[in-house]
């Protein structure tokens, strides 16, 4: 038993954002508070428009909030150079974007390895990790397949394994399942519990369908720019 105080994986302090629209400023998230521990799994909802993929944006850093704070294993990524950030993202995040993002060029194999590759890892070391996620997936016959040969739900499920790969301590989704049949959301669903279970992996994941979202430890939802548990008024 350690009684060093558990640091947040993922911390966001009283984050704003809003975009301007030529003359219009929209104001999407208000002074949001949120905190991310090893091993939770944490489901956000909310109607479309919300903010919810400009909230997890923010929360990988892949865009700055208007004011407030993201920090990722204790680092702000707002006192980071762009570059910075990508290597801070590569070494402890994983994403899934709403709409896949492989690259279509590549494999299968090589876009889920590709995130090791960044890293600095071996073609032969990546390729192999990246082959048991894709096993874990059930995409491992598919591995030397291009994503436009690949069904949605596959392209979806390669992207799993692409931001699980290297073993990240943190995991953003962004509507994991939303092209999946049931049987294989559940799947993935197993798969998110044991990570979170056995690896201390902590999951973030923004989603539409109430089943998956119930499924997780906790239950949050976004609406006129605020984040609150999904059970209250
Ligand atoms: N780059 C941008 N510039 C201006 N407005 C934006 C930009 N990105 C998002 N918005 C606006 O911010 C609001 C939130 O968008 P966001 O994509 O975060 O919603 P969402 O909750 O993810 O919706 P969905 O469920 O449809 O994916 C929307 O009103 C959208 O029009
Ligand atoms: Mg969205």
């Amino acid at each position: 038993m350690t009684l060093k105080t558990k640091q947040a994986v993922l911390r966001c302090s009283t984050l704003n954002k809003s975009y301007t629209e030529g003359p219009q400023e929209v104001q999407v998230l208000t002074a949001i508070d949120f905190e991310i521990f090893a091993g939770d799994r944490i489901a956000i909802i909310g109607s479309s428009g919300s903010g919810k993929t400009t909230l997890l944006n923010m929360l990988g850093g892949l865009d700055l909030p208007s004011s407030g704070t993201v920090e990722l294993a204790g680092k702000d990524f707002s006192k980071l150079n762009q570059k910075q950030r990508g290597q801070l993202r590569n070494q402890h995040l994983g994403f899934v974007y709403q709409f896949h993002h492989l690259l279509p060029e590549f494999t299968a194999l090589e876009n889920a390895a590709m995130p090791l590759l960044i890293a600095g890892k071996s073609m032969k070391e990546a390729k192999a990790q990246a082959l048991k996620l894709l096993e874990k997936v059930s995409m491992a016959e598919r591995a030397e397949h291009k994503p436009a040969e690949l069904s949605g739900g596959e392209r979806q499920r390669v992207a799993l394994a692409r931001a699980l790969v290297t073993n990240p301590s943190c995991v953003l989704l962004d509507e994991p399942t939303g092209n999946l049949d049931q049987q294989t959301a559940a799947q993935v669903q197993q798969l998110i519990t044991e990570l979170a279970e056995n690896s201390g992996t902590a999951f973030v994941i923004v989603t539409h369908d109430i089943e998956l979202a119930q499924q997780q430890n906790r239950v949050l939802r976004l609406d006129k720019g605020q984040l609150r548990a999904a059970n209250e008024a």
